[in-house]
């Protein structure tokens, strides 16, 4: 039965993301920079991640309050073995309607598209940073190749998956010249592409707001070139706006976290590989539902402690990261929870 639960600012809980590994292919400097993930870095073993039962446990749990939306990440969500099978299971719970993937698509061959769609995959956002490999390598910086992206959304989208969106970071003096060709790739092209401003997440990727290239310079680059006109938010609390070309080559749309902030309409959970349930992207904390997993706690009794945990919710970092007590505090890093 679905009780909904409502934090201290009126949000229900309707999305959770949950991070499937620590680990990726890439090394994006404003994500995981090989100084910090090197070879001497740590990462978490098998027995530390949450395993398939655990979080299909929790998946109908949160389904009870009316969580609809689920969304898998990583690091990359496609390093962990055997994900086509959580995806079964995850969309097997009553009351999901939606399980998709944000990934960098580099490891999508045809034959993985073939397999993620049959598990029920239609939907998945990938990043990518620039269209020439100069800039793209040197923010991955494992020599991943622009090609290997396109090659990877091209199999999802033969293998049915239709709904491909692009995700780009843009970076003040890193690719900002990016932006246009971006456009030209995927205008008419089906894909949605998306500018997301650069934000503070973590504590290794030497964020300054001198860094940030706000969504209405990115968007007057854009019109400048080709018109474009505002659209609806496909859902209340949607993190990104709409954009329409006028010209009828489809939807283009910005994330500003930085300059528009949306915490209004956070309706958002994320849960880390290891199980902890973090309220917020910038959060220093998360709790440790995976304790309550392993601890032979009844469903009942995890279902009462997120609800109490909900109800006291009252983050909107977003809305307050220029005030005074927000600086220099430790946040958890983007690697651990997706994003
Ligand atoms: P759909 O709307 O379902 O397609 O997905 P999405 O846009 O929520 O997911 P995606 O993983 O593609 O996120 C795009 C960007 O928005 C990432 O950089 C996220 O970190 C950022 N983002 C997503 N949710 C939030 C949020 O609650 N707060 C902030 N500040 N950023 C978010
Ligand atoms: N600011 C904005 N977006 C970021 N991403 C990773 N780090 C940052 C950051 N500091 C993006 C990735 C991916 C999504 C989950 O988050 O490019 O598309
Ligand atoms: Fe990997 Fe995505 Fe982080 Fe890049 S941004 S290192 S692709 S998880
Ligand atoms: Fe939600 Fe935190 Fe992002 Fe605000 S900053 S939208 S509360 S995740």
């Amino acid at each position: 039965m679905e009780t909904q639960v409502i934090d201290q600012m009126g949000r229900g809980l309707r999305d959770l993301r949950i991070s499937v590994t620590d680990r990726c292919n890439f090394r994006c400097t404003y994500c995981m920079p090989k100084e910090v993930f090197g070879a001497g870095y740590r990462y978490l073993n098998r027995t530390e991640l949450l395993s398939f039962e655990e979080i299909e446990r929790l998946v109908r749990i949160f389904a009870g309050y009316g969580v609809r939306k689920i969304r898998f990440t990583g690091g990359e969500p496609l390093v962990r073995r055997d994900l086509e099978q959580l995806i079964r299971m995850v969309l097997s719970v009553p009351g999901i309607e939606d399980v998709s993937l944000t990934s960098n698509a580099s490891l999508i061959t045809q034959e993985r598209a073939a397999s993620l769609y049959e598990a029920g995959i239609r939907r998945i956002n990938v990043s990518l940073d620039a269209m020439d490999d100069q800039t793209f390598m040197a923010i991955n910086d494992v020599g991943a190749s622009v090609q290997s992206v396109l090659d990877g959304i091209a199999a999802a989208q033969s293998a049915g998956i239709a709904g491909v969106k692009v995700n780009a970071v843009i970076k003040q003096g890193v690719n900002e010249h990016a932006i246009l060709p971006l456009v030209e790739q995927f205008r008419g092209s089906g894909v949605i592409l998306r500018f997301i401003e650069f934000m503070d997440v973590g504590n290794h990727n030497g964020w300054d707001k001198s860094s940030v290239i706000s969504s209405r310079e990115i968007l007057k680059t854009i019109s400048e070139q080709h018109p474009l006109e505002p659209v609806d938010a496909n859902y209340h609390g949607e993190v990104a706006q709409r954009w329409q070309y006028i010209d009828g080559a489809g939807e283009i749309g910005v994330i500003s976290s930085i300059t528009q902030p949306f915490c209004g309409g956070c309706h958002r959970a994320r849960l880390s590989a290891i199980g902890q349930l973090f309220t917020c992207l910038f959060a220093s904390e998360g709790t440790d539902l995976r304790a309550w997993l392993r601890d032979g706690s009844t469903d009942d009794q995890i279902d009462q402690r997120l609800r109490q945990l909900w109800q006291r919710r009252d983050d909107r970092y977003s809305e307050i990261r220029f005030t005074e007590p927000m600086a220099n505090r430790q946040k958890v890093e983007m690697s651990y929870i997706g994003g």
